[in-house]
């Protein structure tokens, strides 16, 4: 088989990342994380598509020299179009635009959460790739999806939040145990020390399939207000076991519809992607509920869990060859499957 080279860019939130794919093997990732939000609690629109203008080259270049490529080795281009910040999308879509024009290469515009389903395709991860239809539990911080995946190009959503995202959730309780932004990886580090038994909080019933975070979140306020009230040190005191407890909630809850889902499905394969799928235990308790399920389960790498550009190349590369059209690429916000 010929070489096939795709570069890929994704710039829809806070990660300026350029990756580059030979088929479906990745062969070049860079990606350039934004620190500058920690300080103020969540991602700045305006200061995320400044930090995109003056990252995107340096890591565009990286990228091509660490492939040892030139951009007109490439065959194909893909970006993230949409769901995303207007400014972040715009910084990405600009600049393979103009690649496309000068290069005269097809440019495919590709759905961001449909790029985080597709991180399973990547090849080399698995010892056996995962087959279609399988069902993917989506959770990043803007969306909390169970998809079923028919083929590359054939995906419906089954289940998702009526309100906040599982990541912003958590990322909220972070906030009020004082930790800094995102907090995920913080709440999963704390909880290592923690009981995930000691404290309780309620999630909604799961009767129509769907999920809704604003429940738990609210709830934990008051917990916390109630607590602090009688005791100020009490968050820090507890904070391994609140920590601990939060996410055990979030994610057996998350499961618990999901493992639903795929009975109702009678799926064989099951994943997990999102950066919410970086969490250690959503991703141990995935695989031992999926193995007394009998059923073969996925768990991306670390560096396809979180935002990337090489799911925006895979996704892209599967449309190509269904024969996706290029045509002229305008950030969607909002963009839907
Ligand atoms: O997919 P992603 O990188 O960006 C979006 O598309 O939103 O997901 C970011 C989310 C944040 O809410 C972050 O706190 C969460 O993923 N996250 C985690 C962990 N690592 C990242 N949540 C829990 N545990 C983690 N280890
Ligand atoms: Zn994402």
């Amino acid at each position: 088989m010929s070489d096939f080279y795709t570069l890929a860019i994704e710039s829809s939130c806070d990660e300026t990342s350029a990756a580059i794919l030979n088929h479906k093997k990745v062969i070049a990732l860079v990606t350039a994380t934004q620190s500058v939000h920690e300080q103020y609690g969540g991602v700045v629109p305006e200061l995320a598509s400044r930090a995109h203008q003056s990252h995107i080259i340096p890591v565009l270049d990286k990228t091509l020299k660490d492939a040892g490529l030139k951009l007109d080795q490439l065959n194909l281009l893909c970006v993230t179009e949409g769901p995303g910040l207007m400014g972040s999308l715009h910084v990405g879509v600009a600049l393979m635009k103009s690649v496309a024009m000068t290069q005269k290469l097809p440019l495919i515009g590709v759905n961001h959460m449909h790029g985080h389903v597709l991180a399973h395709c990547i090849e080399g991860q698995y010892a056996s790739e995962i087959e279609f239809p399988f069902l993917c539990l989506t959770v990043s911080g803007g969306h909390t999806q169970i998809v079923y995946v028919e083929s590359p190009t054939d995906l419906r959503i089954l289940a998702q939040t009526k309100d906040d995202a599982a990541g912003e959730a958590i990322d909220k309780a972070a906030k009020l145990f004082g930790l800094p932004y995102p907090g995920g990886p913080w709440v999963d580090k704390h909880a290592q020390q923690g009981d995930d038994l000691k404290f309780k909080f309620s999630v909604p019933r799961l009767d129509d399939g769907q999920y809704s975070f604003s429940g738990l979140k609210t709830s934990l306020l008051y917990f916390l207000q109630a607590q602090v009230k009688e005791n100020l040190q009490f968050i820090q005191e507890n904070l391994p076991s609140l920590c601990a407890s939060f996410q055990k909630t979030t994610m057996d809850y998350l499961l618990k519809n999901f493992f639903n889902w795929a009975d109702k499905m009678q799926v064989k394969h099951v994943a997990i992607a999102g950066g919410v799928s970086a969490n250690s235990y959503l991703r141990k308790t995935f695989l031992t509920l999926g193995d007394k399920k009998k059923l073969k389960t996925f768990v991306p790498k670390f560096d396809y869990c979180t935002d990337n550009a090489a799911m925006i190349g895979i996704t892209g590369y599967f449309q190509f060859q269904r024969g996706y059209e290029a045509r002229n690429i305008v950030p969607q916000p909002r963009m839907k499957f």
